[in-house]
């Protein structure tokens, strides 16, 4: 450890003295803290760092695959969830990102991301040793835990908040206090909302205590004041000993936000990369196993930066958002020239920024698409798009046969987002006929087809791979119901999952051919985060065609996003099919509705 401290203990030094302003003894703190959080690193720990330095790429294998869930709605408390790791192995699964369960107050939560204390565990879901046991007992199992840090803001019930609310100016300086709305109002001018419906505002006045405070977020949740080093340096205690629990993933939640500058939107400043700089360094310094994952949900120019520049990295993995909505776009569509374009911008980045992909996760989809892009080559603008996804994916649109809600529905813009599960938008909810059925089941299973095939790490959403339906049960639930991303946050049916295995029952016909697919991704090679990949044309607007070339080997995969067939140019003549092992020597594919193919073998 004071091997790699020296290594770095001049960068760290430098970034953290120009942004705290040569505060030495703030530094000093930082410094002692990093060695205690050290200290505390138990024996097993310290092993599985070394053997993920000895092999630092290990989670950009082909054999990493993740899941989502929430540990309530999924097992009851994390004991629970120690009883049904089977079920998550037998996924395929080996990364388990749990949703947030440090201590909340449940009727101010945002579904876990108002943190009232980051060192206990919400008492419904189990204490602080028991996520021990949890992560010691995946490492047994050679899987890895993802948690979230949120890091922005606490809940208005942690005891710095309640200090702060008490009156004590130490306190209040974790945050940002005003007694008038002069400095409020000014922020207003240029910073955006975050919630404008559920949450509408950035401040939010305390009658009690007779002050305004920043709350980009919900008004329980409070931002913290970043400039203040305290600040940095508890957080970035705190998130060492989420380390030293046995979690191996760090979710930089909400990490844009983090620092603050009046005149500005208030996002992606540059101190924030210099703050998740040093976290990076940090964790390298007393736990380099970790991994730091950035929840930056911006558009691609603003993401690249969080990787940092290749020799001084920032995180080691970002959410492909983008491509998750402009997945979406193409279903509504049914064209993928944006994918496409997609594909070939990220294909321009250097191969070691690794994306977490996904179709759905517990928010909702937010329609950051190139819309300028789109004006210029396909005439479409952002407004009326927009709302035609909405319709689309709301089921409004005649014919469509999607069911989903929108969220936070912004009239004044005339914006919104959108929830829902994949199976329900995909058309499972509304379907009445076999045929119907049928068509939401391939949607489905192509959809997931195309995920594993992206570059980096796919996450399934908990419930996805069992096609789960919508929950509308929240909207009878007082502390729930203006939020529609409880739509997608049901209770795992086990009902359903106990039917995974039975290719004649819905569930298992979508789980028994992902499945498959999750195996073949894992013996393969080629879909390694190394691999080159490309998009190309095939001749057909509805069908995405990308190859992946890795080690000598090829892979032509073609994605046909209409509900009707279409015949495609055989771009892999001679290949073999992985999926059914069948060799394609015609000169053309029939591509059934929602149908896809992995092809081994060159492009003609
Ligand atoms: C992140 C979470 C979201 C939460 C927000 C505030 O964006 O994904 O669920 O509402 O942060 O913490």
């Amino acid at each position: 450890m004071e091997q790699r401290f020296k290594e770095r203990y001049d960068e760290l030094k430098w970034l953290y003295c120009e942004l705290y302003q040569n505060d030495e003894a703030a530094f000093d703190y930082f410094c002692d803290m990093l060695r205690r959080s050290w200290a505390q690193r138990r024996e097993s720990l310290r092993a599985l760092d070394e053997k993920r330095q000895a092999d630092p790429d290990w989670y950009r294998s082909n054999k990493l695959l993740g899941m989502m869930l929430y540990v309530d709605n999924f097992a009851g408390d994390l004991n629970g969830v120690m009883k049904k790791l089977d079920y998550i192995q037998d996924c395929g699964v080996n990364y388990l990102h749990l949703m947030p369960l440090l201590k909340t107050v449940p009727e101010r939560s945002d579904g876990g991301y108002a943190v009232a204390d980051f060192r206990e565990v919400q008492p419904e879901l189990g204490k602080m040793e028991e996520l021990d046991d949890l992560t010691e007992l995946c490492h047994e199992k050679d899987m890895c835990v993802c948690l979230d840090f949120v890091m922005n803001h606490t809940s208005e019930d942690h005891p710095w908040a309640r200090a702060a609310r008490a009156g004590d100016p130490v306190a209040r300086s974790r945050y940002f206090f005003f007694d008038n709305w002069d400095i409020p109002f000014e922020y207003e001018r240029t910073v955006p909302q975050v919630f404008p419906a559920t949450a509408p505002g950035n401040f939010t006045w305390l009658d009690d205590c007779r002050q305004i405070v920043m709350t980009f977020f919900y008004p329980y949740q409070w931002d913290l004041n970043y400039r203040n080093p305290i600040v940095f340096n508890d957080m970035a205690e705190n998130l060492l000993f989420l380390a030293n629990q046995g979690v191996d993933v760090i979710r930089l939640d909400a990490v844009p936000y983090i620092w603050k500058e009046l005149g500005t939107d208030c996002r992606n400043r540059p101190q924030v990369h210099t703050l998740v700089r040093m976290l990076h360094l940090a964790c390298e310094i007393v736990c380099p196993g970790l991994l730091l994952l950035g929840e930056v949900i911006m558009e691609p120019e603003k993401l690249a930066p969080y990787f940092g520049p290749t020799d001084k990295p920032e995180c080691h993995m970002l959410y492909n958002a983008t491509t998750m909505c402009t997945t979406w776009h193409t279903v509504a569509t049914r064209d993928v020239r944006l994918l496409r374009r997609q594909m070939e911008a990220l294909s321009g980045l250097p191969r070691v920024y690794t994306f977490l992909n996904y179709l759905r996760c517990h928010d909702d989809i937010g329609w950051g698409l190139d819309f300028a892009w789109l004006w210029a080559n396909l005439g479409q603008g952002e407004a009326p798009h927009k709302r035609y996804l909405n319709h689309w994916f709301t089921g409004i649109q005649p014919g469509s046969w999607s069911r989903g809600e929108l969220y936070n529905n912004d009239e004044r813009l005339s914006d919104a987002r959108l929830c829902g599960t994949t199976a329900s938008l995909c058309g499972l909810e509304s379907a009445v006929t076999p045929a119907e059925v049928q068509r939401a089941l391939d949607c489905d299973l192509m959809l997931h087809a195309w995920m594993l095939t992206q570059s980096g790490l796919p996450v399934l959403y908990s419930g996805d791979e069992i096609a789960q339906l919508n929950d509308y049960t929240y909207h009878s639930e007082p502390r729930k119901w203006a939020d529609s991303r409880y739509l997608h946050r049901g209770r795992f049916p086990w009902d359903r999952a106990a039917q995974k295995d039975d290719p004649n029952t819905i569930p298992g016909r979508l789980f028994v051919p992902l499945r498959k697919l999750i195996l073949l991704r894992a013996e393969n090679d080629v879909f390694c985060a190394d691999a080159e990949v490309n998009a190309f044309d095939t001749g057909s607007q509805q069908v995405l065609g990308v190859r992946r070339r890795f080690n000598g080997k090829t892979l032509t995969a073609l994605f046909n996003f209409c509900e009707e067939g279409r015949w495609i140019f055989n771009p892999a003549r001679g290949g073999r099919e992985l999926v059914t092992g069948a060799v394609w020597a015609d000169e053309w594919i029939e591509l059934q509705g929602y149908g896809f193919v992995w092809l081994e073998g060159e492009i003609a």
